[in-house]
């Protein structure tokens, strides 16, 4: 069989990565994060496409290094062409343009939030691949959503936040308690040293399978503001008990609806995908749902969860075999649904 390799480019928000793909296979992935939003408490869009300018280079001079090929050998690129930040788009967009046509190559864009889902069809020793139909949540800093998956490239949204994403849900909440951004994983950290019944929070009522997360975020504030009246050192003192308690009323949140989308649709294999799905948390609670509620559960590889490009290298493999290629005047577009 032909190997076919694939650069795959990722730029939509604040991590600029580069993969290069052999068919199914990551060959490298390689990621920069940007540390310099940490000082402003969240993704500051201007700098942000800075940040990618600068990288954008050294890092895709690395992955096809680590990949040991030459670009020479490359077939096609896929970048990320949205949903996300307009300034960060244009830098990935621009230079897989410019990338495609210096070494003569097919162009393919990539949707990030459908590249979430397909992650799950990267090819892995130990990781199953789902089968159709199957329902995909995808939950990050900007998506939160319920997808039922039909075929690759046949994608339904049966339900999303009206509000907040849950990955806000968790950063805003880790800025209220003083933590710096973003906050999600180091809520993570202390919710697994703490008692999850230990503050009830209250569960949004919305219809459907829509999600809602500002409540949450306005209720964890008047709390902490309450507590901290009566006694200054209130968060610093409980904080293992206050991230797991809002831990555990976010995964409560999350699975409700999995039920229900599960219950609706008769489909019992569900995948996640997005930042969020690294929540030890949520992967906890899913794995428990196969013995619960006889699911089959796809958990994504942890660097396969946050921004990567090999999921966007494994969307640009799947295209490249319809030949699904993008026209050289194709512009970025921070939002998109499937
Ligand atoms: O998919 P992603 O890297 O970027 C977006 O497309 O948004 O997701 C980032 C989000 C952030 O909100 C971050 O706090 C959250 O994922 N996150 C986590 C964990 N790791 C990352 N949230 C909770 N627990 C974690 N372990
Ligand atoms: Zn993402």
């Amino acid at each position: 069989p032909q190997k076919i390799y694939i650069l795959g480019i990722e730029s939509s928000c604040d991590d600029t990565s580069a993969a290069v793909l052999c068919n199914g296979q990551v060959l490298s992935n390689v990621v920069a994060s940007q540390k310099i939003h940490e000082l402003y408490g969240g993704v500051v869009p201007e700098l942000a496409s800075r940040a990618h300018q600068q990288n954008i280079v050294p890092v895709i001079d690395q992955a096809i290094k680590q990949a040991n090929i030459k670009k020479e050998d490359l077939h096609a690129i896929a970048f990320t062409r949205g949903p996300g930040l307009m300034g960060s788009l244009l830098v990935g967009t621009s230079f897989a343009k410019s990338l495609a046509l210096a070494l003569d190559i097919p162009l393919i864009d990539v949707n990030h939030m459908q590249a979430h889902i397909l992650a799950h069809f990267i090819e892995e020793d130990e990781f199953d691949i789902p089968e159709f139909p199957f329902l995909a949540m995808t939950i990050s800093g900007g998506h939160t959503q319920i997808v039922k998956v039909n075929a690759h490239f046949d994608m339904e949204i049966i339900g999303e936040t009206i509000d907040d994403a849950v990955g806000e849900a968790f950063d805003k909440s880790a800025k209220i308690f003083g933590l710096p951004y973003p906050g999600g994983p180091l809520i993570d950290k202390y919710a697994q040293m703490g008692n999850p019944k230990a503050f009830p929070f209250p569960k949004p009522k919305v219809g459907e399978l829509n999600f809602s997360f500002s409540g949450l975020k306005t209720s964890v504030l008047y709390f902490v503001q309450k507590k901290v009246k009566e006694n200054p050192d209130f968060v610093a003192e409980n904080l293992n008990d206050i991230c797991a308690s809002l831990q555990y009323t976010i995964i409560n949140i999350l699975i409700d609806k999995l039920k229900k989308a599960s219950k609706q649709t008769g489909i019992k294999s569900i995948a996640i995908g997005g930042g969020v799905s690294a929540n030890s948390g949520i992967r906890k609670a899913l794995k428990e749902g196969e013995q619960k509620y006889g699911w089959k559960t796809f958990i994504p590889k942890f660097e396969y969860t946050t921004d990567n490009a090999a999921m966007i290298g494994i969307v640009g493999y799947l295209k490249y075999l319809k030949k699904d290629f993008t026209d050289m005047s194709v512009v970025a577009k921070a939002r998109i649904q499937f």
